[in-house]
């Protein structure tokens, strides 16, 4: 048998052929509607509703806006390809520091989907 060929058998046994890899290291975190609520108090309630079924002094009512939604509006200030917006203005501005925050968000505002 060759060298090499040799050198990628011993690394493959003495990897265990990646069995002690650590199986669902990766995980997609839920949301949690409570800090969502607060989130929301804290950066969305000045101009939408504290109730988010009810519009606000500025912006629309929001209950029930999907995860998709929300990243688009809170990220970029955007919309979701072909989703009708409630208004046609343009005054929100993005957050994009609330990033690690949007499962929260959903969580509260659409809990069913959540
Ligand atoms: C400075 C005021 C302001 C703040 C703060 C704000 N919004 Fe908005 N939001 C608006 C306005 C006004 C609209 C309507 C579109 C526009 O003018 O940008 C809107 C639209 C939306 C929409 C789309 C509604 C629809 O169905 O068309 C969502 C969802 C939304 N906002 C969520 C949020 C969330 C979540 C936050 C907090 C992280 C937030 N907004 C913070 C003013 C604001």
């Amino acid at each position: 048998m060759k060298t090499w060929a040799m050198t990628v058998l011993i690394a493959a046994l003495l990897s265990g052929c990646g069995r002690e890899k650590e199986p669902g290291t990766q995980t997609v975190r839920l949301g949690d509607a409570r800090r969502g609520r607060a989130l929301y108090l804290t950066n969305c309630a000045a101009c939408h509703n504290s109730d988010p079924s009810k519009d606000g002094t500025i912006g629309p009512a929001v209950k029930g806006a999907s995860r998709e939604l929300i990243e688009a509006r809170v990220m970029r200030a955007t919309y979701p390809p072909d989703y009708k917006p409630r208004r046609k203005t343009a005054a929100m501005p993005a957050q994009p520091y609330l990033a690690s925050s949007i499962p929260d968000l959903a969580a509260f505002l659409n809990p069913a989907a959540n």
